[in-house]
């Protein structure tokens, strides 16, 4: 079900991932391999740091500045071409935080107060927590808009966050009685949507969990990476001979998941292959796989953050080129907005 796009918009991509921290093999699976195979579909392409989200919870500043040229870094090594692709830090381009202010006009309390992430990020401390994460969603929404972006290749746990960029797209187009803003369309594909903890198979892989042991960091040497998979919590019995021997085994069932996204295989055809296999096997066959897929992309980045000026500049110029995107679509939307831009 696509919905007609507004007059005057094209099919374009925006996604983003914050840079709290280091990207692991679920940022990597989830969605920047999904990046670079849309760059590479030759669809417009628009990638951005979002440093702004990221300090919705506390952020050292050297850590942030370092983690931010450490992403970028990153996404370069994975493939993605900033001469083909738009890349660059979010705070750079101002139009995401005065699209964000607007949108934060549009959304309404009961909308955002029913996002599971921040449910999840605030807990019980919902009082302490800063008023910037409960608006996080409006913010993103403003990133995506701000493009008039189509597409949005993301992590299955972003799901319900573009739900809300939709309903408040719709909201603005139907408040101000105009067909401005387009329903955007999540792309959620491939075999590891949602990559989970490697010490635990019910909890979502995440920069911010406190065991290094639960996820793979792009950082990780070919050591580290292979220790971790072999000590990956698993359970005793061989691989099923069909996925649906693995429904009440999250453990296994990751595993397969990464071992298919790695090898650009469905999950069905790894456990054809490995079907009757004991974890003994698998494990060191998958170890294997992750570091010739995962160790070219660690000595890229490696290479890459010798040199942070050439990173800055990189994200500098990527900054610019969205600007000129994003500029004319905000102050058409001040305009609509009825904001008077007499200033010269
Ligand atoms: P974040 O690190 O929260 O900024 O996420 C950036 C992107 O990576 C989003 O598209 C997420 O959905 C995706 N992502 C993060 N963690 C995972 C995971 N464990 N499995 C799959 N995708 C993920
Ligand atoms: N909320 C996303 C995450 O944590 C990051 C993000 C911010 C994003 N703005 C975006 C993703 C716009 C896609 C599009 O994963």
């Amino acid at each position: 079900m696509t919905t007609p796009l507004p007059a005057g918009v094209t099919p374009r991509i925006f996604s983003g991932i914050q840079p709290s921290g280091g990207l692991t093999l679920g940022n990597y699976l989830g969605a920047l391999k999904r990046f670079v195979e849309k760059q590479d579909e030759g669809i417009e392409t628009v990638y951005c740091l979002v440093d702004m989200h990221a300090i919705t919870v506390w952020q050292d500043p050297a850590k942030l500045r370092h983690a931010t040229r450490e992403a970028a870094a990153g996404f370069i090594a994975a493939g993605i071409d900033p001469a083909r692709s738009i890349l660059f830090n979010q705070s750079q381009v101002t139009a995401h935080v005065e699209l964000g202010w607007i949108f934060n006009c549009v959304a309404r309390m009961g909308w955002m107060g029913r996002m599971t992430q921040f449910k999840d990020k605030a807990g019980k401390n919902s009082e302490n927590v800063s008023l910037g994460l409960f608006a996080y969603p409006a913010l993103m929404a403003a990133d995506i808009l701000a493009y008039r972006a189509t597409m949005v290749p993301v992590g299955e746990d972003q799901k319900q966050h573009l739900e809300l960029c939709r309903d408040i797209a719709i909201k603005f187009n139907n408040d101000y009685k105009v067909d401005f803003f387009p329903v955007v369309e999540p792309i959620i594909e491939g075999a590891a949507t949602r990559v989970m903890s490697l010490r635990d198979g019910t909890k979502k892989m995440s920069k911010s969990d406190p065991s290094d042991q639960s996820r793979i960091n792009l950082t990780d040497d070919a050591d580290t990476i292979a220790a971790k998979i072999r000590k990956a919590k698993t359970d005793p019995e061989p691989l099923p001979d069909s996925l649906e021997g693995l429904k009440d085994r999250p453990e296994a069932r990751n595993l397969v998941n990464i071992y298919a996204a790695l090898a650009g295989a469905t999950p069905d055809a790894v456990v054809g292959e490995y079907a009757g296999a004991q974890f003994g096997k698998f494990k060191p066959a998958l170890a294997d796989l992750a570091v010739a897929k995962l160790s070219p992309i660690t000595t890229e980045m490696t290479r890459l953050m010798a040199d942070p000026a050439e990173i800055d500049r990189i994200l500098g110029a990527g900054a610019e080129r969205a600007e000129t995107l994003a500029r004319p679509v905000v102050e058409q939307v001040y305009d609509i907005v009825g904001m008077i831009r007499s200033r010269r």
